[in-house]
């Protein structure tokens, strides 16, 4: 198995994260069955769940792409949120759902979900993998589906990275302290 050396431990396996990610699936498809709902991969993060998310959803359904990045440090007061939202994708009257990797500080979301919400949709929900609750700084902000909550550690792999590193591991790893400290 490719395991970096600045990998601590795997938090959750390859056979966790997809047994996970097809029950969310199951509940997604039960709920949007004859929706047609848009998924909204937002990137770069979510791409490597995003894309085994969608072949979880059995029933008609549409995809796209925004960009969204959290500047900032890890300090509370620092960040701020760049939103590509694509002028030209149509939300009006849709079901859209918004597919991310993580919830953290839920900045990205919190800024994310407001922009869509002026653009009419018929409903907009939120579904993320992981969830670290204990770094919130939008009190309050939840996800409508949440994967896995995990505790406040550096965790990359499956889409998340370091410095745009390990997004090509198939599982979610603990960074270990000396590569960013
Ligand atoms: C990560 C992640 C979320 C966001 C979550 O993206 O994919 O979008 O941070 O953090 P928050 O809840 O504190 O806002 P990042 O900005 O690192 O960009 P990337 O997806 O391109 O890696």
């Amino acid at each position: 198995m490719y395991l970096p050396d600045e990998i601590e431990k795997i938090l959750i396996t390859e056979e966790e994260i997809k047994a996970k990610v097809a029950e969310m699936g199951r509940i997604l498809t039960k709920e949007y069955a004859d929706k047609n709902p848009l998924f909204i991969c937002v990137l770069k993060g979510s791409v490597v769940f995003f894309a085994d998310l969608m072949r979880e959803v059995k029933c008609p359904m549409e995809i796209n792409f925004l960009k969204a990045s959290s500047y900032g440090s890890s300090t509370v007061s620092a960040g701020t949120v760049s939103l590509d939202v694509g002028a030209e994708i149509n939300f009006e009257g849709r079901h859209v759902v918004i597919v991310e990797d993580i919830l953290d500080t839920a900045r990205t979301l919190y800024s994310l979900k407001n922009e869509l919400l002026t653009r009419n949709p018929a409903s907009l929900r939120i579904v993320t993998l992981l969830d670290k609750p204990s770094r919130r700084v939008v009190k309050g902000f939840t996800a409508d589906y949440t994967g896995i909550a995990i505790e406040d550690h550096f965790v990359v792999g499956y889409g998340l990275d370091y410095s745009e590193q390990f997004r090509n591991l198939p599982y979610v790893g603990i960074l270990k302290p000396s590569v960013y400290s």
